[in-house]
């Protein structure tokens, strides 16, 4: 029977959005959440003091890396063809004491990134992942104003020590993230809200990283810099209402815009205060987005003591296990067209869920992908993906409870748990591009939606 063109029901599109040649795909991860043991830092202190963290969770052995299973780790990552991974270095380790370097934490670093190395990984560093060393810490934290100053003389050592095994580097990870939670709300160390605290902060984290910047370039000609921030999509619940508009705005350029924003041009918005910080301007070479989920933002007069708005997230859209984060993947791509004004190459240095028993994971892989995919046929310079996390670990103010890895831990045994992503993106990794076939195996629900017929 002759196929009427017309009729498109038969047809079962069969396609591969591929990225671009040389792409990073990898699953990023940090120090104190990993490597276990950690006790010299800020987290220790307040993982000890009962309330702060859900269950009274530790971070206590976390993945034993600091007892040498990042090698078996690593293992995991390279036969699953991943070709980068973004981990951080824990200050407290390298500089125990304000006057004292550790040269063996610093050696075993390198091995860690020999390790990478030798696997064909490309590493990507982070120099501050939300810890902080105790000593920095009573001095005051990021509100002491020798913190830059002292970050770049960490900054300095580190890179002398690894810059054989590295050339893109993270300063800090997520300042926004760092001051909201630790300065406007009370879930991270030191809870001490309070607007000039938070700008205070924010002007120093500012300042490090350009320090940090000059000092990389300087060590290492060939490095590559980049800022991280969380990004998230904020959208007006109710689009035609300009109040509405005008707070996901607000939001989003205090939440979003201010850090880059300040880099991209010497000035610092935040909080409805203004500084100058000509010193900061153009100190990136790409830009990181860490995207997880987005809100609908609604103006609400009553709301005083939250800054006059409510947040929720987007209707339909499905949560994760405990209900932190919802699926919202063309978050992902307002992140990216964010991120493109920009101009320079961007990584997505973060995205995931959490969900230990795997069931929603897949499909929030195949479709924040797509958006990547869609998002780098407008030529928007997009270089790698960094899945969030390769392993569960320690979340912070949510201890265990929540699990974002691709790979489980039992943290009793320290077995690992091979779930269905990891061979997902095993296979999207090894062909550089995402398949009908692997959407219609992994995650068939969203088929139609991801290859419309019509
Ligand atoms: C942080 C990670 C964290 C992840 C999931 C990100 O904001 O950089 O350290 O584990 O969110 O909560």
């Amino acid at each position: 029977m002759p196929i009427d063109i017309n009729d498109l029901n038969h047809i079962r599109p069969e396609a591969t959005f591929y990225m671009p040649e040389g792409f990073l795909w990898g699953t990023a991860t940090s120090s104190h959440q990993v490597e276990g043991g950690n006790n010299n830092n800020n987290w220790s202190l307040w993982e000890n003091n009962d309330g702060h963290i859900l269950n009274g969770d530790r971070s206590g052995d976390a993945c034993q890396w600091w007892q040498g299973r990042w090698a078996e780790d690593f293992d995991r990552a390279s036969e699953s063809s991943q070709n980068a991974h973004r981990l951080s270095i824990e200050w407290s380790r390298v500089q125990p004491a304000i006057d004292q370097w550790d040269m063996e934490a610093l050696a075993y670093y390198r091995e860690m990134l020999k390790g990478l190395y030798d696997r064909g990984i490309t590493p990507m560093v982070t120099l501050h992942h939300f810890s902080d060393p105790i000593w920095l810490y009573e001095n005051g934290g990021w509100e002491w104003d020798k913190a830059p100053q002292v970050f770049e003389a960490y900054v300095r050592r580190v890179v002398e020590a690894l810059k054989d095994y590295v050339s893109l580097w993270v300063p800090i990870n997520e300042p926004n993230v760092y001051v909201y939670m630790g300065y406007m709300d009370s879930n991270f160390p030191p809870a001490k809200p309070g607007m000039a605290f938070a700008f205070n902060v924010m002007e120093n984290m500012l300042k490090a990283h350009a320090a940090a910047y000059r000092a990389i370039h300087e060590i290492q000609k060939e490095a590559r810099v980049g800022s991280c921030i969380n990004y998230r999509a904020f959208w007006p619940k109710r689009p035609w209402l300009p109040l509405d508009k005008w707070m996901a705005g607000t939001l989003s350029h205090n939440y979003n815009d201010a850090f880059i924003g300040a880099i991209q041009n010497g000035q610092l918005q935040f909080l409805l205060r203004k500084s100058s910080l000509p010193q900061v301007k153009d100190t990136q070479d790409f830009v990181g987005i860490n995207y997880y989920t987005a809100d609908w933002i609604a103006f609400n007069p009553f709301m005083i003591k939250a800054f006059f708005h409510t947040r929720e997230f987007p209707q339909g859209q499905e949560l994760s296990e405990t209900g932190f984060l919802a699926n919202v993947p063309d978050g992902l791509f307002k992140a990216l067209k964010w991120a493109s004004r920009f101009g320079l190459p961007i990584m997505v240095t973060e995205n995931g869920i959490e969900d230990s028993q795997d069931s929603l994971r897949p499909q929030y892989i195949v479709e924040h992908l797509q958006q990547l995919w869609r998002a780098s046929n407008y030529n928007w310079q997009i270089k790698g993906y960094f899945h969030w996390s390769l392993v569960d670990n320690f979340e912070w103010d949510r201890g265990w409870t929540q699990r974002f890895g691709l790979w489980g831990l039992d943290i009793e045994t320290q077995e690992r748990i091979r779930r269905p992503s990891v061979d997902l993106y095993a296979a999207i990794c090894k062909q550089n591009g995402l398949s009908t076939r692997l959407v219609e195996q992994y995650a068939p629900q969203v088929f139609e939606r991801l290859y419309p017929v019509e």
